[in-house]
């Protein structure tokens, strides 16, 4: 793996879950055009995404990543950006002051298109299709011209990339975030619930504490930190193709970087270390994720941090472990003891949906609210019992009122599934069992923090 990095050198490894683009030419002319256009983000705003997460790394901070399963072109709305921004904030407040501990906040968004799949095809009706692979790539409905791979969608894609980041910046710096407002966070339709109850009593207390600060003398419009929030951008960087077209060379340091998104992660089918996708990813300086599933092997882990992280820089690199409800007491110890063991600097993640999607009755692909905090209670367990920080969540969720996951405090059913099941991919939490899912990993914060500021039993001699 010491071999010369080139933005192109993944194309001489093997690479899994390419689509097959029926005119290599025109995917050619597009991937040239998307080279030409300007960067979505800068290597600055990623390196302090770096920093921030080597703050997480050290346990001084938690990281909330969240959102789409896949960003879809049908529903590319301003009023669904805003809700999922709000939504996150929402959970980042309740995190950061019912846990008290500072959030890094980064979107599963404005870039998150493809799709790894676990069949080539699909058949339906006695007829077999390629399977869809992410608006970035084809589409959703089931016809031979929907699903045959176009790449203008790369196009498409990386306009609505820029004009998601575009609000979301906004969003971010230009007043939505005051925490001044936290109040105005809340979400109309679920006004009259019990998170929402919740969520007000929160928000009046923080308006307290801030009335407090003020009559203190305390100048608060002069705090940036009050006023604006850092929001980050990530999302799976399976389309090489595409990843390479906005691999640029940083002016100030000579470094390659993304510029497709501040951090992307390699998924769990594509972390092959002699593929395209790990070659990739070694040689940009991003920070990156690296999806851990049931599969991944101690000694293979040690060897993807090898290559991914060779001077253990903090930050880095986060672990984002999705075994399953069932199968993450067997799987998580046996890699933290491995990575302590060598001394290596990661952050860990949690993500509770891709190991626990179920089929219900109804024939929805769904996953229960109950597996999924189990699988979020045992992470945080673990690693207090390794003596490691856990620190973050990975969540598929969205702003709106879906009905894709089953149980959380209003108790969706099997039947209900039929109400309102949007996702072009992976069921997701709505925003109610977003912010509740968000208390409840407060609550796990705080008996940590509690457990952390145990005094050390006196030792004669120490
Ligand atoms: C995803 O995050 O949507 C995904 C496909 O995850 P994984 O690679 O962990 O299966
Ligand atoms: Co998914």
């Amino acid at each position: 793996m010491s071999e010369r990095w080139t933005p192109d050198s993944w194309r001489s490894k093997p690479v899994l879950q390419v689509p097959e683009y029926p005119n290599a030419k025109a995917l050619a002319d597009v991937e040239a055009q998307l080279a030409t256009f300007p960067p979505l983000v800068f290597a600055g705003e990623a390196r302090n995404l770096k920093k921030a997460l080597a703050r997480v790394a050290a346990g001084e901070a938690f990281l909330l990543q969240g959102g789409d399963c896949a960003e879809s072109f049908a529903e590319h709305g301003a009023n669904n950006i805003r809700d999922f921004f709000r939504v996150l904030l929402q959970m980042a407040v309740v995190l950061t002051y019912a846990g008290a501990v500072p959030v890094v906040k980064v979107g599963r968004i404005a870039g998150q298109f493809a799709k790894p799949r676990s069949s080539p095809t699909e058949k339906a009706g006695g007829v077999e299709l390629p399977s869809y692979r992410g608006d970035i790539v084809n589409d959703i409905a089931f016809t031979a011209e929907a699903r045959t791979p176009d790449p203008q969608r790369q196009l498409m894609a990386y306009r609505q990339s820029a004009a998601t980041l575009n609000l979301l910046r906004a969003f971010a710096t230009g007043g939505f975030a005051n925490l001044a407002s936290v109040h105005q966070w809340m979400l109309g339709f679920i006004k009259d619930s019990p998170q929402s109850r919740r969520y007000k009593e929160l928000a009046d207390r923080i308006s307290e504490a801030l009335n407090f600060m003020r009559a203190c003398g305390l100048d608060l419009e002069s705090h940036p930190e009050l006023r604006a929030t850092d929001f980050y951008t990530s999302h799976e960087a399976l389309l090489l193709g595409y990843e390479q077209a906005f691999t640029r060379v940083d002016s100030t340091t000579g470094d390659w970087y993304a510029t497709s998104g501040h951090m992307l992660w390699i998924g769990d089918r594509t972390r092959q270390i002699d593929h395209g996708h790990v070659e990739y990813f070694r040689g940009i300086k991003n920070p990156i994720g690296l999806k851990c599933g049931p599969s991944l092997r101690a000694d293979d882990l040690l060897r993807l941090i090898e290559v991914l992280n060779p001077d253990n820089e903090p930050g880095r690199l986060t672990l984002i472990g999705r075994f399953g409800a069932d199968k993450i007491g067997e799987h998580l110890p046996v890699l933290v003891r491995a990575v302590q063991r060598e001394g290596r600097v990661v952050v860990w993640s949690c993500d509770p949906m891709h190991g626990n999607t179920i089929t219900s009755t109804s024939g929805y692909k769904t996953r229960p609210f109950d597996r999924i905090l189990s699988e979020v209670k045992s992470f945080f367990a673990i690693h207090a019992a390794e003596g490691t920080h856990a620190g973050g969540v990975h969540l598929e969720m969205t702003g709106q009122d879906v009905t894709e996951c089953i149980g959380g405090a209003r108790a969706i059913t099997d039947e209900g599934l039929n109400d309102r099941y949007h996702t072009v991919c992976d069921p997701r939490l709505n925003a109610e069992q977003s912010i509740d899912m968000a208390f409840l990993i407060a609550e796990l914060l705080k008996q940590d923090r509690a457990a952390q500021a145990k005094p050390m039993p006196a030792v004669a001699g120490l």
